[in-house]
């Protein structure tokens, strides 16, 4: 069996796959659900020195991707400190305590929180993309406690930037992306915007960021040394290796939790593992950066267009895999695939863009060199 449990920063996770701060963690019982669903660790629900006035309707299915205008916890952390990190606690895995925002508010919870805490994730999400006010709640959080602090980031414009900067000012470890905004979706029957929220804004999660994620979690890899746990848009095994590959030390997973249900981090922790067997891995660490090295190899090739057409270079046909559904066909805007009994591409016209590789359902078509 392939090793999925992860060291990060001293505290043992069993597996590398987190619920993250939000609805799933929203209390004490739905921590105690995560564990039950295989979380390898819990973050709590941002806590802050107030309770958050929630808007309604604050979460919303759209295609591809998810809506929230949920803010921070709404539960007081009175309420927290008395019950809800207890529960928490009883789950026996890794607790990484969310809090927020600004340094006096973190000078203010942290030290109350640290009873419960194995590490804290200081969120800078509505604290914009100035690098002065992240730093100081981290230095404001690494002054009142002495376990690892984790700043959970923002899709900031300069990331490399900020992780730079919350690195040399002492930052155990980074966690990203949150949800990406603000983003807006309207309701046309009503013509109201689906977010209650006072300008009708929300912020963009699940699958739709994915993209996003993995490029902030590369891009950071280039420059800092402090692991990175990364989240946004993860729902499968496979979309976990991918964050993993990108230089992610462990992953966490909200949207997919809210919509597929507790359950979902043992499914993806599971997949993960089938995934690294049946590549021949025998421990999730060993896939950490893979892209960072096979980019440094130079094996993403960029074959000049005459040396492509030389070769033949276009997309392989797996024929027993085909079942000629034609959706490959149907999306060449070089209509350089066509079918009659089997599917056969024009390599004169095929400009291999790739799009037919990835919207195969049957996994028939492979890019050269990829396979
Ligand atoms: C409804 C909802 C509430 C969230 N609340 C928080 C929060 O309190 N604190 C936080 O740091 N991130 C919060 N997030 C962001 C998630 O933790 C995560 O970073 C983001 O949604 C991307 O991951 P995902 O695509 O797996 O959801 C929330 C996300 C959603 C969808």
């Amino acid at each position: 069996m392939a090793k999925l449990s992860v060291n990060i920063c001293g505290i043992l996770f069993p597996n590398p796959v987190m619920s993250a701060a939000g609805p799933t963690s929203r209390d004490g019982a739905m921590c105690q659900a995560a564990a039950r669903g295989g979380a390898g660790g819990i973050v709590t629900k941002t806590v802050s020195v107030k309770p958050a006035d929630v808007p309604r309707p604050c979460m919303a299915e759209i295609k591809g991707g998810f809506l929230n205008a949920e803010l921070w916890s709404e539960l007081p952390r009175e309420q927290w400190l008395e019950r809800e990190y207890k529960l928490a606690k009883e789950t026996g895995l890794p607790v990484m305590v969310s809090l927020g925002y600004t340094a006096d508010q973190i000078a203010e919870l942290a030290p109350l929180v640290k009873p419960y805490a194995d590490a804290l994730e200081l969120s800078t999400h509505y604290v914009g993309n100035d690098i002065s006010p992240i730093v100081g709640a981290l230095r404001a959080a690494k002054a009142a406690v002495d376990i690892p602090v984790f700043m959970k980031m923002s899709p900031h414009p300069n990331i490399q930037e900020i992780a730079k900067a919350v690195e040399t000012a002492g930052a155990d470890g980074l966690v990203m992306i949150n949800s990406f905004g603000p983003c807006m979706a309207i309701d046309v029957d009503s013509g109201l915007p689906l977010m209650g929220s006072r300008e009708g804004y929300g912020w963009l999660s699940g699958s739709a960021i994915k993209p996003l994620a993995v490029r902030c979690v590369y891009d950071a890899a280039k420059v800092v040394k402090i692991p990175i746990i990364g989240v946004g848009g993860i729902a499968s095994g496979r979309d976990a290796a991918e964050m993993f590959m990108a230089g992610a030390s462990a992953v966490q997973v909200c949207t997919a939790g809210i919509l597929k249900g507790p359950g979902v981090y043992g499914r993806i922790s599971e997949e993960l593992e089938a995934f690294l067997e049946s590549h021949g891995y025998a421990d999730v660490a060993e896939i950490k950066g893979l892209t960072h090295r096979r980019m440094a190899e130079g094996a993403l090739r960029t074959i000049p267009d005459a040396l492509a057409d030389a070769l033949g270079d276009v997309p392989a046909v797996d024929q027993e895999r085909c079942n000629l559904c034609g959706l490959c066909e149907t999306s060449c805007v070089y209509q350089a695939i066509s079918s009659s009994g089997h599917l056969v591409i024009d390599a004169g016209k095929c400009f291999r863009c790739g799009l037919c590789v990835t919207r195969c359902p049957k996994e028939a078509l492979t890019l050269p060199g990829r396979d």
